[in-house]
């Protein structure tokens, strides 16, 4: 189908669109983007809690985006969402998909009736009764996914797809000829971190871990009884920074250190245990990023942490950026852009 398609990404306490012209092509573009701050109480981790709000804001975006189409792809990326490794027959993929209900229920925590199932080849492999796939299989909760689905219907919307948040990132970022190779691509969000590790552009290993930035400012908060948004300030008036810091402000600086050590530390454990899962595999690079990473200082300590070259995206390979597109917006939250525009740039609708 010809048109354009908007990409709708949850974060945290702000609500984003992206729409793209050309998804499925050599090059897309960037037509519109805007985003809009909401409650925090309205979408909590990605999950629409309060749809009435949900559903005005979407309504608001749609009039300050100037929008030209109602068609959104939604992402999901939450502790609802599960990302394991499956190996099974090989067979052709719907067959495959077909048979997951039959297959993945030791591996939910949930009854397969209340999940939505999904499958990703990596790899055949040949075995003794005949040929394997390796894949992730995506096992998603019907409830949340039906929850933000309703709140984007009722604001008169229509989501045509649902798709994993780590693969819009990889999409963004993983795809280009740079990224050839082994890369980890780490994203760093407020309450979510995303990391995906891909060979050659594609998906190997997915996980969705529950820490971000946002574990920064609540360390703040409770060390220095002070609300959010003064945590915030601070955290990124000092960023990883010790040098040159205030004695007054030490306090500060340890709790900064002690929760981002516990991130980093939480994002080298992911990688080990994907890398003992897969001897002789070697991660060569690792790119960083979300809101999170542009803690000062961020990079480099997760270079130290992981004893490998990272480096910082600038741009969305292959994206052009229409002159329509309202650059004030893109520039006011230059973190916004890669998961609204990853999820339209998939879309096969
Ligand atoms: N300059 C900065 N220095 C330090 N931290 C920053 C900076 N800019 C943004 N952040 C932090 O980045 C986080 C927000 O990142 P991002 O916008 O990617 O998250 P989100 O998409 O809203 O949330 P999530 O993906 O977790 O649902 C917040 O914790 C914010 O404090
Ligand atoms: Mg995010």
């Amino acid at each position: 189908m010809s048109g354009t398609i908007v990409g709708l990404d949850f974060g945290h306490g702000v609500i984003r669109a992206a729409e793209i012209q050309d998804a499925g092509k050599a090059r897309p573009t960037l037509v519109r983007y805007a985003s809009l701050r909401v409650p925090a109480t309205a979408v909590q981790r990605g999950e629409v809690i309060e749809p009435g709000t949900v559903s005005a804001a979407l309504k608001q975006l749609w009039s300050r985006g100037r929008f030209k189409t109602k068609r959104v792809v939604l992402g999901m990326g939450n502790q609802r969402v599960l990302v394991r490794d499956l190996t099974v027959p090989n067979q052709p993929l719907n067959r495959i998909r077909e048979s997951l209900p039959f297959q993945v229920q030791d591996l939910l925590p949930v009854p397969v009736a209340d999940a939505i199932l999904d499958y990703y080849p990596v790899s055949v492999v040949k075995a003794d009764g005949g040929e394997m796939v390796n894949g992730l299989l995506v096992a998603a909760m019907k409830e949340a996914v039906l929850a933000n689905v309703d709140a984007v219907s009722a604001a008169g919307l229509s989501p045509v797809e649902v798709d994993l948040i780590p693969f819009a990132l990889s999409r963004a970022f993983l795809a280009s000829a740079d990224a050839r190779g082994v890369v980890a691509l780490v994203h760093i969000g407020a309450v979510t971190t995303s990391v995906v590790v891909a060979n050659d552009g594609v998906p190997q290993f997915v996980r969705i871990m529950q820490n971000g930035g946002g574990d920064v400012d609540l360390a703040l908060q409770s060390r220095l009884s002070i609300d959010a948004e003064q945590a915030d300030r601070i955290k990124r008036g000092i960023g990883l920074a010790r040098e040159q810091v205030p004695a007054e402000w030490a306090v500060a600086v340890e709790a900064i250190h002690a929760s981002t050590g516990d991130l980093l530390g939480a994002v080298r454990n992911t990688l080990s245990y994907f890398l003992n899962s897969r001897p002789g595999l070697r991660i060569e690079r690792v790119l960083v990023s979300g809101g999170g990473a542009q803690l000062g200082g961020l990079p480099n300590a997760l270079a130290d942490a992981l004893r490998l070259p990272v480096g910082v995206p600038k741009s969305i390979e292959g994206l052009a950026i229409a002159r329509t597109v309202d650059t004030e917006q893109l520039n006011d939250d230059p973190a916004g852009l890669p998961v609204a525009a990853g999820l339209a740039l998939g879309s096969r609708a």
